[in-house]
């Protein structure tokens, strides 16, 4: 096996983490994200949306092509799709973590609004790698993914989202805060998220919302989170939109 620091590149058939560069999270645990999913749910998979997505999707706030990154087992996407809102485009969850995927892919099959299989996908993708997936989108929802990453991964992560995002769509941001008791693991400050999505890189943030995160373990009350609403903006220099 070849390896480059923070890799493991050529050794596919064994490599858990399909030959793509680890991200901090995985070089911190010594795991492939998947392994958060094969013994039992994952410490944030609640199954069911969270309540700040329900809150927002009942907005009609998801419009056009709609992307899920970080998608884990898909509630979010799933609610986001069985809603049928006018105006909704093709639903997509991208993830890296297999076994999550295949999760997300059965609870597709069962659910079914008026008799009829809704219309999502899920797909195996680095979030640090978007423009391979060739497509563009309306909206995009990052519901725990942000926050997982370190500070050398957030621009990098920043850059593929403006890859696939059109001019002028929304990026929503559901992250563990810095704010208040009982905060979650990588609590990002809001200077942090305006750092990372900035006017000079193409983004204007309309909105940080204190919110809440619910996990497995934080009560019923969840943790203190920051609700972003980030739009995709042309700034000079960028050329006009794709
Ligand atoms: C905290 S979990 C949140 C999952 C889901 N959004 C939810 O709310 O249940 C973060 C998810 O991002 C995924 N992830 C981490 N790094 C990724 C990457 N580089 N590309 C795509 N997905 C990634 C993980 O596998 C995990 O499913």
């Amino acid at each position: 096996m070849s390896e480059r620091p923070g890799t493991l590149a050529d050794d596919s058939e064994n490599d858990p983490f399909g030959g793509r560069r680890l991200t901090s999270h995985e070089r911190m645990s010594g795991k492939p994200w998947d392994a958060s999913y094969s013994d039992g749910p994952a410490p944030w998979d609640i199954g069911r949306p969270q309540p700040a997505i329900v809150r927002l999707a009942s907005t009609g706030a998801f419009a056009g092509a709609v992307l899920d990154a970080g998608c884990g087992t898909g509630e979010n996407a799933l609610l986001v799709a069985s809603l049928g809102l006018p105006g909704l485009g093709p639903v997509l969850g991208v993830d890296v973590a297999e076994t999550a995927l295949e999760i997300a892919r059965e609870k597709a099959t069962r659910k079914k609004v008026n008799n009829r299989e809704i219309k999502v996908e899920f797909a195996a993708a680095d979030a640090f790698q978007l423009e391979r997936l060739g497509r563009r989108f309306q909206t995009v929802l990052d519901c725990g993914l942000f926050h997982s990453f370190d500070s050398e991964e957030q621009p990098r992560y920043v850059a593929s989202l403006a890859s696939v995002t059109e001019h002028d769509g929304t990026v929503y941001v559901l992250c563990f805060s810095d704010q208040g008791p009982n905060t979650g693991p990588h609590p990002v400050s809001q200077e942090t998220l305006r750092a990372a999505f900035n006017p000079g890189n193409g983004w204007n943030v309309v909105a940080i919302e204190p919110d809440r995160v619910h996990t497995r373990f934080h009560g019923d009350n969840g943790a203190p989170a920051w609700f972003a609403t980030i739009k995709r903006i042309q700034t000079a220099g960028m050329g006009g939109p794709k």
